[in-house]
């Protein structure tokens, strides 16, 4: 949770917050690793009463400490990335990670992300601290490379 604000305390809290959250429009996937849901992945438009449907900003969570490292959340974002350029065609996916999280921003750049910069106190979290994010977004014509390398290292696994 030092990435995701303050923990919820207990599973209804969890359901509240994440499932049943009152933000309009916004989509939220369960990631499921080895039969059982691990964590979740979003996406929602900034301004969706607006022009601005063509741009979209993902986050992702893994709550399960043993889900992760595994490849589990590149793969989510990756799938989420295929959806949104393939079938809801849009043109900018983006995503902010806080500037300490490395395996995130790590984990972005692999599925294709690049960085367009650093945005100063773009958060704050309910404890009062504020924190700088990454700005990161992929655009249409870049994906299908990400995708040749996400289909690369699927091949070199088998
Ligand atoms: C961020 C998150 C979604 C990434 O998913 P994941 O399945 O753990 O990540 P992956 O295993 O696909 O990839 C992680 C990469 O970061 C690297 N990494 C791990 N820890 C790292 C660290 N401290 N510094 C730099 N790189 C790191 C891994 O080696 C791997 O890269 P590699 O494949 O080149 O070796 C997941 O860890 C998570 O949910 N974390 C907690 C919540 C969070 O931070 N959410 C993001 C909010 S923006």
């Amino acid at each position: 949770m030092e990435f995701w604000d303050v923990a919820p305390e207990t599973i209804e809290e969890a359901r509240e917050e994440f499932l049943e959250a009152d933000i309009v429009p916004l989509w939220r996937f369960v990631i499921e690793w080895q039969g059982r849901g691990v964590g979740s992945v979003e996406y929602s438009h900034p301004y969706a009463d607006t022009d601005y449907l063509w741009t979209a900003g993902i986050d992702i969570f893994i709550g399960e400490p043993a889900a992760r490292n595994r490849g589990v959340g590149t793969e989510a974002v990756r799938t989420l990335l295929q959806y949104l350029f393939e079938v809801k065609h849009l043109h900018r996916v983006t995503i902010d990670p806080e500037v300490g999280n490395a395996r995130a921003i790590r984990s972005y750049e692999k599925a294709g992300f690049r960085f367009d910069g650093v945005l100063r106190h773009n958060d704050r979290f309910e404890n009062g601290r504020y924190v700088d994010t990454h700005f990161m977004s992929i655009i249409e014509d870049e994906w299908p490379a990400a995708k040749n390398r996400w289909e690369a290292e699927v091949d070199s696994d088998d």
